[in-house]
């Protein structure tokens, strides 16, 4: 009998070659700066959920040693500064297992847009190794791989709906998650993200209130109800940064009463409906204000984890 068990698990072990991915992006519905850290890093209290629009990745074992990376769109770098390069070899390191793989990746989400396309990327390489080398998903080597690689990284090993506390590293499930649709601008330019911490810095007027958890957290009504209450401390760097955001922003804020917020340190705005065709609707609306080819989207709000095998 256990000669069984065993053998069936080197069959399956023995099939365990290739593994396709799912990568799915984030907004942050909610960004609170806390302050400077030490380390340079800057303490950060935010709402997270994953959204229906993802990459693609096959992770296949290979003969040559190293990480050989195939990308889909040729404005994306494969060489060892793609996340997906960093994610691999800090868990080779950190697994002390050799590093013989080829990735290819079907690149859908937005570089530079606050979607989190890259450490959605390398989140999904990190659990994908992690199925091909057998190392179980709560084992620590992964979080740490994960904290390593990038701030927004740790999310994306989760569950799905989060607080993001510390520098990100801190990820707690949400206590009332939004259920709901979000209609997406995507300028054509993407912001820096250490850029615009610098410029959140060097403001004289920039929002350093209490975290966003207060109780409005868990009794907001709907959609509407909700965005009035939603903040992002980074809005006014980023558009400091990058002034043509905030010539969209406020072409669009208001619009129809459709509040417009941030994603993360920019370029991606949003906003927030309660059933899809309201946000059609909406989006409808903003094509004609909004020219010079950003990309116009809605995405359902996830409360399930971002990365899946497909
Ligand atoms: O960690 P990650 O590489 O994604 O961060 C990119 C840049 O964003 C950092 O170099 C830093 O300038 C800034 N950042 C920050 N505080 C955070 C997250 C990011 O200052 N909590």
């Amino acid at each position: 009998m256990a000669g069984n068990l065993f053998a069936r698990s080197l069959r399956v072990t023995d099939r365990l070659d290739r593994i396709r991915m799912l990568a799915r992006g984030k907004i942050n519905l909610s960004l609170r700066v806390l302050g400077r850290r030490p380390d340079g890093y800057h303490a950060l209290d935010s709402w997270m959920q994953p959204i229906d629009w993802c990459d693609e990745l096959t992770i296949r074992m290979s003969d040559s040693p190293g990480i050989l990376l195939k990308c889909d769109d040729r404005g994306a770098p494969t060489g060892p500064e793609n996340l997906i390069c960093r994610a691999a070899r800090a868990l080779s390191k950190g697994a002390g297992r050799e590093l013989q793989v080829e990735i290819e990746l079907v690149k859908r989400l937005p570089m530079g847009g606050g979607l989190g396309g890259g450490s959605a990327d390398a989140a999904a390489t990190l659990l994908g190794l992690a199925a091909l080398w057998g190392i179980a998903r709560g084992d620590s080597v992964l979080a740490n791989a994960a904290e390593f690689v990038g701030s927004d990284v740790p999310f994306f090993l989760g569950g799905g709906a989060a607080i993001i506390r510390g520098r990100g590293e801190r990820v707690e499930p949400h206590p009332r998650p939004f259920d709901g649709w979000a209609a997406l601008i995507v300028p054509q330019f993407g912001v820096d993200t250490g850029s615009v911490y610098a410029a959140w810095r060097a403001s004289l007027n920039r929002g350093q209130g209490p975290p966003y958890l207060e109780p409005w957290a868990n009794v907001w009504r709907d959609a509407e109800d909700l965005s009035l209450r939603l903040t992002n401390d980074l809005t006014p760097a980023a558009f400091e940064v990058e002034p043509r955001l905030g010539q969209i922003h406020s072409g669009v804020h208001m619009l129809n009463g459709a509040r417009v917020h941030m994603s993360g340190s920019g370029s991606t705005l949003f906003a927030l409906f309660d059933d899809e065709p309201t946000a059609l609707a909406w989006l409808a609306s903003v094509r004609n204000v909004v020219h010079a080819g950003a990309g116009l989207r809605v995405v359902r709000v996830l409360t399930t984890p971002p990365i899946s095998v497909s």
